[in-house]
């Protein structure tokens, strides 16, 4: 059989040396070169080909299609993540920080699975005792989960294609190691080519494949971009540590809607899925508070209403701070910068922190509106009036623009007992609802007059 051969591969250029460089030879770029394998056994296979070819040329109506049998994970709300369940042959990479519960969802998923389905875990962070053990404290009925402990992707390999089995959990992608490279575990080279082989086991029989990802300390999955590209879907984790809430978000799905949200409440027993977290973000203040300002936010096709709570407070340095949790902080300078200029209400002597109650992190620009009206809360020491939902993007001309969905939006706000919604004029609805006083507002200085007549 031929050597294996190993050369080093630019990432910006594509260009290859035959040894480690600093700077890549062909463009001139610094810190590009990747090992890479070259194995003359299989030139013939793309690497990162994932599917298998054939040569001959097909009508997309002669390739024979099974109708796509989704299967259920067994756990509802990872399930709704998924896009309605695993897709066999699919590949999943899950991501998320340590300890958020990424082993012990997908551990929960297998053993709802093990009765149905040949189920396989395989794990390079714990031993075979630990998966035991703590099948055993979340009392799971796991009798029919094989596991593995191995890091060896070519053990890895062989034995799922000698075992077939349905669903394979590999805990995690960074552990796994190549023998044919020299690179170590977790390193770039090791990850792409671990993936690669994987996703490809995945795609020629079908075995759903679900990959444990890190992340980088910024919080992006920690690997090669192009990891992304090879999985059919990929899932992250968040949630702050510290509360019990934890997010199951899709960030890129073949088979689904992405920016779905799976919401799970992490108890002694595991991950419990909560059905109904429209709720669950909204702080229980017993009195009314200012700098407070409820929002409803679209994840997926549920509604959730968050709580954002602003605290502006005199600057005591030259530059005052904004500072922002779970919101995105350089939206927060535009916003103020438009409240001054079209609403002649300044921060410039505050400081302004703005929170997004329980963890939550809201990407959406429908917030804009809710943020400001919390800024000018606390900035004028008044509460907003009770009961009062706030959603609409705010533009830099000083426009409140419409946001999707403003309807299921304003019906969730109802359902939960809220009395009056501050909307784009745009979202203003035909018919109204049952509870629920519309205010519509045109352009953000209407918004803050509007406010100022809530304490006349
Ligand atoms: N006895 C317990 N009671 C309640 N919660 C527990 C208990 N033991 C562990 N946990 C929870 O389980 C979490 C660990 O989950 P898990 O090991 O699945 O995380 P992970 O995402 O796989 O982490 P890593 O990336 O380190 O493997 C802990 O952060 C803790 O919140
Ligand atoms: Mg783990």
């Amino acid at each position: 059989m031929a050597k294996v051969k190993n050369i080093y591969v630019c990432t910006d250029c594509g260009g290859q040396s035959p040894k480690w460089q600093g700077q890549c030879a062909h463009c001139q770029c610094w810190n590009t070169l990747v090992e890479t394998v070259i194995d003359p056994a299989s030139a013939s296979v793309n690497r990162f080909g994932l599917v298998p070819t054939s040569a001959k040329l097909q009508r997309l109506s002669e390739v024979h299609a099974r109708e796509e049998t989704r299967m259920s994970s067994g756990v509802a709300e990872f399930d709704r993540v998924l896009g309605g369940g695993l897709v066999p042959g699919g590949v999943v990479l899950i991501g998320g920080d340590p300890g958020i519960g990424k082993s012990t969802l997908l551990l929960q998923s297998l053993a709802a699975m093990g009765s149905k389905r040949k189920v396989l875990y395989v794990s390079g962070e714990e031993s075979a005792q630990q998966i035991a053990l703590r099948a055993k404290r979340l009392a799971l009925d796991a009798h029919e989960v094989h596991v593995l402990a191995e890091i060896n992707l070519e053990k890895v390999q062989s034995i799922l294609l000698e075992e077939k089995p349905e669903v394979a959990v590999i805990d995690s992608i960074q552990t796994l190691y190549s023998p044919a490279l020299s690179s170590a575990p977790g390193s770039v080279a090791q990850v792409r080519e671990c993936a690669a082989q994987l996703t490809r086991v995945a795609k020629s029989g079908s075995t759903t494949i679900i990959l444990v990802g890190h992340v980088t300390k910024e919080g992006a999955l920690a690997g090669p971009r192009v990891l992304e590209h090879m999985v059919d879907t990929v899932l992250y984790f968040e949630g702050d540590t510290h509360s019990s809430f934890r997010l199951v978000r899709a960030f890129k799905n073949r088979y689904g809607a992405v920016n779905e949200l799976g919401v799970f409440a992490m108890t002694e027993k595991g991950l419990k899925g909560v059905s109904n977290p429209s709720a669950l973000f909204l702080s229980q203040h017993t009195g009314q508070v200012a700098g407070s300002c409820v929002v409803v936010t679209q994840e997926g096709s549920r509604p959730l209403l968050v709580e954002i709570q602003a605290l502006v407070d005199e600057a005591h340095a030259p530059n005052p701070r904004r500072l922002s949790v779970g919101l995105e902080q350089n939206r927060l300078a535009l916003l103020l910068a438009v409240l001054h200029r079209h609403a002649g209400i300044a921060c410039y002597d505050q400081d302004v922190f703005i929170n997004a109650v329980g963890g939550v992190r809201i990407s959406e620009p429908a917030a804009d509106l809710a943020v400001l009206m919390a800024v000018v809360s606390s900035l004028k020491n008044k509460p907003l009036p009770a009961k009062l939902v706030v959603f609409g993007e705010v533009g830099l001309a000083g426009e409140v623009r419409p946001v999707q969905r403003g309807q299921e939006r304003l019906k969730e706000a109802a359902k939960l007992g809220f009395t009056h919604a501050m909307i784009p004029k745009s979202n203003q609805p035909k018919q109204s609802i049952e509870g629920l006083t519309v205010i519509a507002v045109d352009r953000i200085e209407e918004a803050v007059v509007k406010f100022r007549d809530a304490f006349a």
